[in-house]
């Protein structure tokens, strides 16, 4: 468990609750990681932190904020480099909207190889055959459970992108799922025009990154997003969200993308039961209007997650 700072820690102690409402026993390992750790000591992680977490199944995080620090390495990109967290799940899901994006979290534009300069800098851009070819293998077994894949790509441009698409085309032939392919500012409009047209994206890292938040806003609001970051053996949880520090310590923060990234989790453990219950409870409570204001409702935190454990008890 890493809560994290700014809102984090007030997410996952709803999303904690709601665990425990759902019965889940689980043996939790505390760390403390992010600004508040940095404020301390100088370094948001360390190397202990890491071989600890690897010994851990998987990670639950609420949110970090980045500390001004121009050295600062972000620690999630650490996590996800360490435990070879390739696969970023992030479902989104509304009354009438069904979709995931599934985004490479590895190479890309945050391959960390860069050069900084007063006058000029620069950013290398890897795409990998083995990089592309896991996270299309990662798409494909959701989309065929489902109806269907976009490649999202910018191939016309980026010359690196034509292997990304190549490979995804072939393992998606491959695997017999019916696929199409999509220009990312294509997808990015229709995203918000005929976001009913979706059901699985697979793209590279930063459109991910990007198409991610625009979906959530497509959604109704980042608050309600969860994400598994999976890798072969590992995986680690989180809200979608940042740390939000215009909201924190006021208790409106809206702890659903929590409260679905530990049904993910509970999922990813083998706990199909429960993680169904969960994401049940969560639908009821927020069809009964049980909602914060970031969706222009006026419950608290706690209320949220006082209705979806409510729910969860009275099965
Ligand atoms: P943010 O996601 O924290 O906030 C963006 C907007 O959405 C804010 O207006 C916030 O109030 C609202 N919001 C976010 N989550 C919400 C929730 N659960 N309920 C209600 N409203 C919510 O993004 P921002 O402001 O760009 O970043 C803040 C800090 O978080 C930065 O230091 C950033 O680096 C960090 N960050 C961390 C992430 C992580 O730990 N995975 C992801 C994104 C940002
Ligand atoms: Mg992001």
């Amino acid at each position: 468990m890493i809560a994290g700072d700014g809102i984090g820690p007030e997410v996952v102690e709803s999303a904690l609750e709601v665990l425990r409402a759902a019965g889940a026993s689980l043996d939790l390992v505390h760390f403390e990681i992010g600004l508040g750790r940095w404020k301390r000591t100088g370094e948001a992680m360390d190397e202990d932190d890491l071989e600890e977490i690897s010994g851990c199944d998987c990670i639950l995080l609420g949110a970090i904020t980045t500390p001004p620090d121009p050295n600062y390495r972000s620690v999630l990109l650490r996590l996800r480099r360490a435990l070879d967290l390739y696969a970023n799940i992030r479902p989104f899901q509304s009354h009438d909207l069904d979709f995931i994006i599934v985004r490479e979290n590895t190479e890309g534009l945050y391959s960390g190889v860069e050069e900084v300069g007063v006058e000029e800098s620069r950013t290398l851009r890897v795409i990998t055959r083995r990089g592309s070819e896991r996270i299309a293998e990662a798409a494909c077994d959701l989309a065929a459970r489902r109806r269907r894949l976009t490649i999202i790509h910018k191939s016309n441009v980026l010359r690196s992108d034509r292997l990304f698409l190549q490979t995804c085309r072939e393992v998606a032939e491959r695997r017999g799922i019916l696929y199409e392919d999509m220009l990312v500012d294509a997808a990015a409009y229709n995203l918000v025009t005929n976001p009913q047209r979706f059901d699985v994206l697979v793209t590279t890292n930063l459109f991910g990154d990007i198409l991610s938040d625009e979906a959530a806003g497509v959604i109704g609001s980042l608050g309600l997003c969860a994400s598994a970051n999976l890798g072969k053996s590992r995986a680690l949880f989180e809200p979608i969200h940042g740390s939000a520090p215009d909201i924190a310590g006021k208790g409106i923060a809206n702890p659903v993308g929590a409260i679905r990234s530990a049904a993910m989790m509970m999922r990813w453990l083998g706990e199909l039961e429960a993680a169904g219950r969960m994401e049940e409870a969560v639908k009821k409570a927020l069809s009964a209007g049980v909602r914060t204001p970031d969706l222009g409702g006026r419950c608290s935190t706690s209320e949220v997650t006082g209705a979806v454990t409510g729910y969860l008890m009275a099965e």
